[in-house]
């Protein structure tokens, strides 16, 4: 089910669909809640998906001006926006930059989370450099627009044989790219830039429960550096997901939910914490 809520200066537009243990979906830069559209109609077979548009994305909406929203007010935002939906735990799911927001939700909302999956995405701060070239772009889109964004994007984030073959997917994720506001690519960048390293806590995290995730052909946060994440968390899940690229949920759906509900149910969600909140 679709909803759309105002919570303070946000309004929201998600879905919210299925019923069981709740699972948060949350979306890579600079895309919409559409690229989880194949594990929404898988999961919520037996979970209750809820997958937003993180606030200035898609259709939700920042009412007012906003600077930009940092990697730590995104997690807060989504911890308000599970409150509002009566859920007091929930399984985090972040890609790329959904996954930053994942580990500032670890940090701080740890005793709402069941799990954690943490899907191409990475740990480390950005280099120096890679932070002065976002700071170049945020500026270049903000003053001309970000009329070449999808289309300088578009072949970072497929493997070669999606672009080959599957031009649906290629081209919805190109029109999600171009319909994002130059404000919103531009602050989400600059949020980027600034996000903190979060390496020193690997080896605290294995509580609740991590998947690592990644396409075999990432070429943004390749295989290499996720596995030697994983290694450092304690008894984490790593899969490589094979054929796909960065977007591995868009581009290999089945691999991919075949994964993450064996991870879900092996970890044997918790019957007997209260998922809704009191009233
Ligand atoms: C994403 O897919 O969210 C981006 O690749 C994240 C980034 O630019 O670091």
């Amino acid at each position: 089910m679709r909803k759309q809520l105002i919570i303070e200066d946000i309004e929201w537009n998600l879905i919210d669909r299925g019923e069981g243990p709740p699972i948060l979906l949350v979306h890579g830069f600079p895309l919409d809640h559409s690229m989880w559209s194949a594990q929404v109609d898988a999961l919520s077979e037996r979970f209750r998906v809820v997958c937003p548009d993180l606030p200035g994305y898609g259709r939700s909406r920042i009412i007012g001006n906003r600077d930009s929203t940092s990697m730590e007010e995104m997690a807060d935002e989504l911890a308000q926006l599970l409150s509002v939906l009566g859920i007091s735990q929930v399984a985090f799911c972040g890609l790329s930059m959904g996954g930053y927001i994942g580990w500032q939700f670890w940090l701080r909302h740890r005793e709402r989370l069941s799990h954690l999956v943490a899907c191409d995405t990475r740990i480390v701060a950005d280099t120096d450099e890679v932070a002065r070239g976002r700071r170049i772009l945020a500026r270049g889109v903000r003053e001309h627009g970000a009329g070449r964004v999808a289309s300088v994007m578009i072949p970072k984030l497929f493997a070669a044989t999606t672009l080959r073959e599957n031009g649906a997917v290629v081209s919805a994720t190109k029109r999600v790219i171009a319909e994002t506001s130059p404000a919103t690519i531009s602050s989400g960048h600059l949020a980027m830039a600034d996000r903190p390293d979060m390496s020193e806590y690997l080896e605290e995290m294995g509580t609740p429960s991590v998947l690592v995730v990644v396409g075999e052909f990432d070429s943004i946060t390749p295989p290499a550096e996720m596995s030697g994440m994983a290694r450092k968390i304690r008894n984490s899940t790593y899969v490589e997901i094979r054929g796909a690229g960065h977007l591995a949920p868009l581009e290999e759906p089945e691999s991919f939910n075949r994964a993450l509900i064996d991870f879900l149910e092996s970890q044997a969600l918790s019957q007997d914490i209260p998922q809704r909140l009191p009233e």
